[in-house]
């Protein structure tokens, strides 16, 4: 029975998902099975942009017949020849002998090595720039070079702005019905394996990723097709930026991730003591066995945090076979940008450190500290100063809590600070801290004391608060500059390290949540006792647990903000709307009604006509 799901009026998903699969590419688990995506276009000619992996070839020929109703198929765009996207190509060109292919030149030499060459009136070679016109459609075809091998094109149709982009925004696992990213909570349940599929099967071309994003820069995309994974048809910005970041391998996450080996339980006492005493300091720990863990996994892991720590044995006179797989890898991948640390273990003559140092020597921006441990056997007190050393290094590159010393939790003059005015909101999950603007702070009953603050959905914070059910906010003083609210309210958390990078200082406070401390009088911390859905918004109320005038000023309020602090636009003989919050711009004669503010997030209410 075909199953296949309508992508535009004229475009339909035709491909389908494996979850009997073991190892794509015969190396990397996939669990949760596997996508092979196909898209036809019933155009007055109709266009197929790639066939599927072999294992779903039954329904994708079933798929194909049902859409096409009889009517030929007159293109099929090779976008890519790895076979799990032309494994049953062949079999479409002799089912289909009215079809053309179209496609690089390096890929039609790859279909005469996989299959026979095709004749040669049933081929058009494609080069960037060149066009094809389907009666509504334009495509035009942009080259994209080792994303993931030298033959693939990427597609961009000029008509509806989709651009197909062969591998690049896949993800590993099934589709399970859904079809758009936007159907899943893809950034809780999918980033982990968009994560893997990209630092694994792309991770090493960041280069050529970030030439084709360059490109894609000067497209207006709408919509994203890959050849794995969810459609795109909402916040193409997201997973975009996800793709800066990691082609540009810069980690994603501020925390240590430590990979260890330990044949009879002494480098993982070591290792887990390490990750205690991190802990100790706020830092985010994740630990992974590289003998149990799939190598796949801590690559990614390995991408996404800003520190590392190696812990090994010294094993054959070199580097514990598992780890030194591991250290294969990463460096195989372009492993670079990042704070390494190493624990070695040997019982005679432990060389590891020296020898993961070697490896890695050759890979860029790597910092590698000079405070190693290097333990015999087993871990002893003695070897404790050493690892103390190690560990205030790395903290020392986090935001340090500072002891509070007050006498009660509360003080309610704190709470007398929040006006109409606006607020630094900060959570923190998993030992990751961020922060957002809001103006929805409220007190809510003097006893108990309770306030209410009400928090964008796609904000990062609104999901930390959801899922730890914690939170800070710190009191503005009219003299915070335009910068703070440009920090923490013009970008997300989702795309960008806020509080870590943060040019600002930060404490802890008891909840263990960070607040400013720079143009701020006060801060209060909140217990979530009730969250109620507002469609946008979700209002929380909370208990106030700790509340702390921490500076002088006055709290600013939403007019002077108004008013005194946010840049006045330049005069302009432009026509358009500007948003009342943020500034920005919106050219044209009518303001959709559902219009968001793509700096702010604000919606169609808070813009108002250019003068
Ligand atoms: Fe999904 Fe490079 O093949």
């Amino acid at each position: 029975m075909y199953c296949t799901r309508k992508i535009t009026d004229d475009i339909t998903y035709i491909g389908g998902s494996d979850r009997k699969l073991s190892l794509f590419e015969a190396v990397y688990p996939v669990p949760a099975g596997v996508s092979y995506n196909s898209y036809l276009v019933m155009d007055e000619k109709t266009v197929l942009f790639d066939t599927v992996d072999n294992s779903i070839g039954e329904l994708f020929f079933e798929n194909l017949a049902h859409e096409l109703g009889g009517k030929p198929l007159d293109y099929i765009v090779v976008q890519h020849m790895e076979p799990d996207h032309s494994a049953t190509l062949r079999r479409l060109l002799v089912s289909h002998p009215e079809t053309k292919i179209l496609c690089s030149a390096k890929a039609l030499a790859m279909i005469g090595q996989f299959f026979e060459a095709p004749a040669a009136e049933r081929v058009q070679i494609i080069k960037e720039g060149d066009t094809l016109t389907t009666g509504r459609h334009t495509f035009s075809f942009v080259a994209a070079p080792m994303v993931h091998w030298p033959e693939v094109m990427m597609t961009y149709d000029t008509t509806d702005k989709i651009l197909f982009t062969a591998d690049a925004f896949g993800t590993f696992g099934a589709l399970d019905g859904a079809v758009f990213a936007d159907e899943v909570d893809f950034m809780r349940d999918y980033l982990d394996e968009a994560r893997r599929y990209y630092c694994n099967i792309v991770g090493k071309y960041g280069t050529q990723v970030q030439a084709v994003l360059k490109k894609a820069a000067g497209l207006d995309i709408q919509m994203i097709c890959p050849l794995h994974g969810f459609v795109w048809r909402r916040e193409t910005d997201s997973i975009i930026a996800k793709y800066d970041l990691w082609s540009k391998y810069e980690a994603e996450e501020k925390g240590v991730l430590i990979a260890y080996t330990s044949v009879y339980g002494g480098t993982q006492a070591a290792a887990e003591l390490a990750a205690a005493k991190l802990r100790d300091k706020g830092i985010n720990v994740k630990m992974y066995d590289a003998s149990m863990t799939h190598t796949s996994y801590i690559v990614a892991e390995a991408f996404r945090f800003s520190h590392i720590i190696f812990a090994t044995t010294t094993y054959n006179n070199g580097i514990f076979i598992k780890m030194e797989e591991l250290l294969h890898d990463l460096t195989a991948h372009n492993f670079s940008n990042k704070t390494v640390a190493i624990i070695e273990n040997g019982t005679w003559a432990p060389v590891a450190g020296k020898l993961i140092r070697a490896m890695l020597e050759p890979c860029k921006n790597i910092t590698i500290l000079d405070e190693q441990l290097t333990i015999k056997s087993a871990m002893k007190p003695a070897d404790e100063a050493a690892l103390d050393a190690m560990i205030e290094k790395i903290a020392a590159d986090f935001v340090k809590p500072v002891p509070q010393q007050h006498d009660t939790a509360v003080d309610n003059s704190a709470l007398f600070k929040i006006s109409y005015g606006l607020y630094v909101l900060t959570a923190n999950e998993n030992g990751r801290d961020n922060g957002c603007i809001i103006n929805t702070a409220q007190l809510l009953t003097d006893n108990p004391r309770r306030i209410t603050v009400a928090v964008n959905k796609k904000n990062l914070t609104h999901d930390m608060m959801m899922s730890t059910g914690k939170f800070n906010i710190s009191v503005l003083t009219d003299k915070a500059p335009f910068q703070t609210y440009k920090d923490f309210g013009f970008v997300s958390g989702r795309d960008k390290e806020k509080i870590a990078d943060a040019p600002i200082e930060f404490a802890r406070s008891e909840n263990g949540v960070v607040y400013l401390t720079e143009n701020v009088n006060a801060f209060i911390s909140g217990k979530v006792i009730d969250s109620k859905d507002y469609g946008s918004h979700t209002l929380f109320t909370a208990e106030v647990t700790e509340a702390r005038i921490i500076g002088e000023g006055d709290s600013v309020t939403y007019d002077i903000y108004q008013k005194h602090i946010k840049p006045k636009p330049a005069p302009t003989k432009k026509k358009g709307f500007i948003c009342t919050v943020c500034g920005f711009i919106y050219e044209g004669e009518e303001l959709p009604p559902d219009y968001e503010c793509p700096l702010c997030g604000h919606g169609a209410a808070d813009f108002e006509p250019l003068a």
